[in-house]
C-alpha cells in the first residue's frame, strides 16, 4: 500500500459492463470498456487507499496493486459488493445491466422453421441504491455514475435523490461525444451542494480529481 491521504481507508470500486446470459453461448452486454472505473481505482490506490475492484468483463486491463474481484453478471456483482463491505467509500462506476434474461436456456437455442425466439426479462438488483440505503454499514461516502443522453443535470439530480447516494458523477454519453469507449470524459459532479461542471479532460484526470475530492471529503 502506498502512503497518502487515503492510507488506511478501504474503498470499493465497481467497473466495466455486466454480461447477462441468454443461453450457454450468448449474452446481452453494453459498450462499457471499464476505462473510467480502472482509472479511478488506480488514482485511489495512488493516494494510499486499499482498493477492492469489482469488475465485469471489461476490455481494459485490470489495475495493479488493488484486489480484483472478477464477475460476469449483475447478480454476481451484487454478491461480490455485499461481501466486500464494510468500506469507507463506495464508487459505482460499473455499467450494470438493468435487466437479465428470465429463464436462461440450459442448451443453445436452436434456429427453427416455426418462428423466432423471444426473450423475457426480469429486473437486476440495483447495487448502488441498495448500498446507499443500507441502515447498517453504509459507507461514509457513496458515489454513483449517471450516463445520460439528454438533460444531464436534471436527470442526474433526480437520480441522486432516487438512489440515495452522496455524489453522482454525471456524463453525456450521446454517441457524438465519443465518451463511451473513448479516452476522455466530461463530468458534472452532483452533490448536496448542487452541480459542478468539470471541463472535458482525460479519464485519468477525471479519476485523479475525483480521488482528491474523496480524500478531502473524508478529512
Ligand atoms: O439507474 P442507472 O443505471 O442509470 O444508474 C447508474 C448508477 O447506478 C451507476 O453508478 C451504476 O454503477 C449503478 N447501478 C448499480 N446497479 C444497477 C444499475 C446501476 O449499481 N443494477
Amino acid at each position: 500500500l502506498q502512503d497518502g491521504p487515503l492510507r488506511g481507508k478501504r474503498v470499493l470500486v465497481t467497473s466495466g459492463p455486466t454480461h447477462e446470459p441468454i443461453d450457454p453461448v450468448r449474452y446481452i452486454a453494453n459498450r462499457s470498456s471499464g476505462a473510467q472505473g480502472t482509472a479511478i481505482a488506480q488514482a485511489l490506490r495512488d493516494l494510499g487507499a486499499e482498493v477492492v475492484f469489482v469488475t465485469g468483463p471489461a476490455t481494459e486491463p485490470w489495475p495493479q496493486g488493488v484486489l480484483v474481484v472478477e464477475v460476469e453478471t449483475a447478480k454476481q456483482m451484487h454478491e461480490a459488493v455485499m461481501s466486500a463491505l464494510p468500506v469507507e467509500v463506495g464508487i459505482f462506476a460499473a455499467a450494470v445491466a438493468d435487466w437479465r434474461v428470465d429463464g436462461v436456456s440450459d442448451s443453445k437455442i436452436k434456429k427453427t422453421k416455426d418462428g423466432l425466439p423471444s426473450l423475457a426479462f426480469t429486473e437486476n438488483p440495483d447495487i448502488l441504491a441498495e448500498v446507499s440505503q443500507l441502515k447498517k454499514g453504509r459507507p461514509q461516502l457513496v458515489v454513483g455514475f449517471a450516463a445520460e443522453t439528454d438533460d444531464v443535470i436534471a436527470h442526474a439530480t433526480a437520480k441522486r435523490k432516487r438512489k440515495g447516494c452522496d455524489w453522482i458523477m454525471a456524463n453525456d454519453v450521446s454517441p457524438e461525444t465519443g465518451i463511451m469507449g473513448g479516452s476522455e470524459n466530461a463530468v458534472v459532479l452532483i452533490s448536496d451542494q448542487g452541480a459542478e461542471e468539470w471541463p472535458r479532460m482525460g479519464k485519468l484526470d477525471v479519476a485523479k480529481r475525483l480521488a482528491s475530492r474523496v480524500a478531502e471529503a473524508l478529512k
